[in-house]
C-alpha cells in the first residue's frame, strides 16, 4: 500500500481489486468449459468418417515438383484445361499415349504424374510425390489436385476435363457437346451411373465447368459432410458435387447411346458390358447395342485403351481419308 492512501479509499480500491480478479476467474472457468464441451462433440457423426477422412497436405507451387518445360510453355487461360492422371510406373506404357494423340488438343493438357522421368517434351508435372499412389487413395488425390489446379496452375479456364492415362477423348466432339452450355455455372458431365444418387465414372472422365472446380478446390481446407473420403475416387467426388447442388447432366445422343464410354471398345462391341441392370443407370437407360452400332457418332470418350490402340484409333481420325 502506498503511504499517501488513506485507510478507507485503500479498502475499497482492495476490493475493486478482488472483484475484478473474481470476474476474470469466472470468465477464464466459462471458457474452459466452452473448450471442453466443443472437444466432446464430434465434428463429424459417423465414426468411421472420422477414421476414413484422410488428411491432406497443403501444397506450394514450387514444393516438391517439377514442372516440365512443355508444361510451362502451355497458356493459362482457355477454353479446355486436360488433366490426366498417371504414375511412374505407367509413363511408358499409358501416359505416352494421350500426351501424344488427343491431348494437345486441349488449350491446356497436361499429365499429372508422381516423378520425373517423363520427356520434358511432354507437358506434365510431378505434383503426387508424397501422394499415395495406391488405386484406394484416389479420392484424396483428387480432391488435392482440384485444389492445386484452381489455386496454382489456373483458375481461368472455362472447362477442366480429368482423365486416365487409358482414357482416349476425341476433344473436338467434347467441345462441340460444351459448346451452348454456360461455363460460368456449375457442370459435372460425364458417363453417369446411378447408386448413391448419381455420379459420373472416372474412367470415361468428366468434365467440370469452372464454378463446379471451385466448389471441390474450396473443400481442402474444411471439408463440408458431403465430402468425405470413399475408396471409390469417381463416387466420392460424385457424392461431394451432389451434397453442393451439383448432379451429374444427362449426356446421350438422339438415339440414346451413350457420349461418354467407360466400357473397352472389346466389350462394348462384343457385348461383354457386365453391369447391364436397369438400377445402375442414372434416370434412363442409355441403349445398348453391340458391334459397329455400339458407339454414338458423336462419341467423346472411351475408357481401357492400350497405347496401341490409341494410336490406332488416332490415326483413323485424324490421318487416313476415305478417297
Ligand atoms: C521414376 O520412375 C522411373 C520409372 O519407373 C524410375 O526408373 C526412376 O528411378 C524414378 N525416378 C525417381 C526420381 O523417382
Ligand atoms: C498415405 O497413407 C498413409 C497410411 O495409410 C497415411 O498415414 C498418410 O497420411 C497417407 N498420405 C496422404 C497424403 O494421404
Amino acid at each position: 500500500m502506498t503511504e499517501n492512501c488513506k485507510h478507507n479509499d485503500c479498502i475499497t480500491i482492495l476490493t475493486m481489486a478482488r472483484k475484478s480478479r473474481l470476474i476474470l476467474t469466472c470468465i477464464l472457468c466459462f471458457l474452459f468449459t466452452l473448450v471442453l464441451v466443443k472437444l466432446q462433440k464430434p465434428s463429424v457423426k459417423k465414426k468411421d468418417e472420422v477414421f476414413l477422412r484422410p488428411p491432406i497436405l497443403p501444397v506450394k507451387e514450387d514444393h516438391f515438383t517439377h514442372v516440365s518445360l512443355a508444361a510451362k510453355n502451355l497458356p493459362l487461360s482457355g477454353k479446355l484445361f486436360c488433366l490426366v492422371i498417371s504414375y511412374h510406373k505407367n509413363h511408358q506404357s499409358r501416359a505416352m499415349g494421350p500426351a501424344t494423340t488427343w491431348m494437345p488438343k486441349c488449350d491446356h493438357g497436361e499429365i499429372f504424374t508422381n516423378n520425373n522421368s517423363l520427356p520434358e517434351t511432354v507437358p506434365y508435372r510431378d505434383v503426387y510425390r508424397h501422394q499415395n499412389n495406391t488405386y484406394y487413395s484416389l479420392y484424396t488425390k483428387m480432391m488435392f489436385t482440384f485444389h492445386y489446379i484452381y489455386t496454382y496452375v489456373s483458375p481461368s479456364f472455362d472447362w477442366y476435363l480429368k482423365a486416365d492415362d487409358d482414357t482416349y477423348v476425341i476433344v473436338e466432339n467434347l467441345l462441340d457437346f460444351i459448346k451452348d452450355l454456360n461455363p460460368n455455372k456449375p457442370y459435372y458431365i460425364g458417363f453417369r451411373l446411378k447408386s448413391n444418387g448419381g455420379y459420373n465414372s472416372g474412367g470415361a472422365g468428366y468434365i467440370l465447368s469452372r464454378p463446379a472446380l471451385k466448389l471441390l478446390a474450396d473443400q481442402h481446407k474444411n471439408p463440408s459432410k458431403g465430402c468425405v473420403f470413399s475408396k471409390w475416387e469417381d463416387l466420392g467426388v460424385g457424392k461431394c458435387l451432389r451434397s453442393l447442388g451439383v448432379a451429374p447432366m444427362r449426356t446421350m445422343d438422339k438415339e440414346g447411346l451413350s457420349l461418354f464410354y467407360m466400357y473397352s471398345f472389346d466389350n462394348a462391341f462384343n457385348g461383354k458390358v457386365w453391369d447391364y441392370n436397369p438400377d445402375y443407370w442414372l434416370y434412363e437407360i442409355p441403349k445398348i447395342k453391340y458391334g459397329f452400332e455400339s458407339f454414338s457418332s458423336k462419341l467423346i470418350s472411351i475408357h481401357h485403351t492400350t497405347l496401341h490402340e490409341m494410336r490406332l484409333i488416332h490415326t483413323f481420325l485424324y490421318r487416313v481419308k476415305v478417297h
